[in-house]
């Protein structure tokens, strides 16, 4: 039992034998978070999902597990160090964007060819590319969240151990991926820049409660499932981008995914570590993310006027197959057979029944996504109109 005590207040919820299957329903939810809109403070403006004040916050870990967190620093120091890319070896934006050092009738012809090849993009791949580049920016929220993580975090800002150099540098090289994709969007002329911007900042100010509080199990669960959705929905707006007649555009979004499977690649070692060192507590850190269902970063996404916003674009995003309610199942069959999570020995009674929950969840997942599909196929589309393109509208 005393696995469970920091890692969740609802023990066994998750146990299939006693669970509701009805959990699992893909659309956005967090057990412990409900979304409210605040009455309406003026005629245009609509107010921004705020999460309640119902959230799970975590204790902090027992001693003996930080002194484990600490105990692995030499082997995070060999394993995960080196998935860093050094700044001399790493692509800047300016690598993939006209050039504004050239005489100007030139820059100005690099600005028109970007415009010629992002002509022919249609309004919907936009959208998902604005989302995309939206969650890329509130990369705030996101180093927050890791230094929130017990054992493994920055505690001066500037700390040598090789957790909290992890934590900085990988913040650095995200950092780039939203300028670059500001700035080609930007350049484009084919999307409201100012809207954009303040959905950017709507979004940090409004945070993001992944349920993982401060624990780092939780919190690195998270992190690999979160990279590898990143580094297919990067990988499809690349391919989207090459049918789509832009091959420089497929070319940056293709090399933000790289990045965002070496991403992947670290955050899911450090869960084999933990599987290793820890069995039964990262089982159960395991089934407990995949119970409360892996919250998008830009869940409580807004811009003023959609309070469905996040919906709407993932509706787009899922239409376009950028990324669908089946790489969601994908991403946890990845992971199960990564981890090995079906031979896992050395498991307590608990960590056994999670084991089996895991293991046996992606057809579950896979099984209610068809009902939805068929559900949401007698349905009329119905037009949303999104504020990134100028209020057009699309049909969802
Ligand atoms: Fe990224
Ligand atoms: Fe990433």
């Amino acid at each position: 039992m005393q696995a469970f005590r920091y890692l969740s207040t609802q023990p066994l919820a998750w146990n299939p034998r006693v669970q509701d299957p009805t959990h699992l329903n893909l659309k956005p939810r967090n057990p412990t978070v409900r979304l409210r809109s605040p009455p309406t403070i003026c005629a245009v403006a609509t107010t921004p999902p705020t999460p309640m004040k119902t959230q799970k916050i975590h204790p902090s870990l027992p001693p003996d597990k930080i002194e484990m967190f600490k105990s692995l620093e030499s082997w995070a120091s060999q394993w995960v160090l080196p998935l860093l890319k050094p700044v001399e070896r790493s692509w800047q934006p300016q690598n993939f964007l006209p050039d504004s050092t050239l005489p100007f009738d030139e820059f100005t012809e690099q600005v028109r060819a970007l415009r010629d090849r992002t002509a022919e993009l249609p309004d919907d791949y936009f959208v998902v590319l604005v989302g995309d580049m939206i969650t890329e920016d509130a990369l705030p929220t996101y180093q927050t969240m890791i230094n929130r993580l017990d054992g493994v975090n920055d505690q001066t800002g500037a700390s040598p151990g090789p957790w909290a150099e992890w934590i900085r540098a990988w913040t650095a090289e995200e950092k780039r991926h939203g300028d670059l994709l500001r700035t080609y969007l930007y350049l484009s002329g084919r999307v409201d820049m100012e809207m954009i911007e303040r959905t950017v900042q709507y979004l940090i100010g409004a945070g993001m409660d992944p349920g993982t509080g401060n624990n780092p199990y939780l919190g690195f669960v998270y992190t690999s499932f979160q990279e590898r959705a990143t580094f297919i929905s990067h990988g499809n707006t690349a391919r989207l981008a090459r049918e789509g007649g832009d091959p420089v555009l497929a070319r940056i979004c293709g090399t933000i995914a790289s990045d965002e499977k070496r991403h992947e690649n670290a955050y899911a070692r450090i869960v084999e570590k933990l599987l290793e060192v820890d069995p039964t507590t990262s089982m159960l850190a395991i089934a407990d993310m995949m119970h409360r269902k892996i919250t998008m970063p830009a869940h409580l996404m807004f811009d003023g006027r959609d309070p469905r916003l996040f919906d709407h674009f993932s509706a787009v995003t899922q239409r376009l197959g950028v990324y669908t309610a089946n790489d969601y199942a994908d991403i946890l069959e990845f992971f199960i057979e990564r981890w090995r999570l079906e031979k896992l020995e050395g498991l307590t009674g608990y960590g056994k029944r999670a084991q089996d929950f895991v293991c046996g969840l992606a057809p579950r997942i896979r099984k209610l996504q068809e009902r939805a599909d068929e559900r949401a196929q007698k349905k009329e589309p119905h037009g949303v109109k999104f504020s990134w393109i100028f209020n057009k509208e699309l049909k969802l």
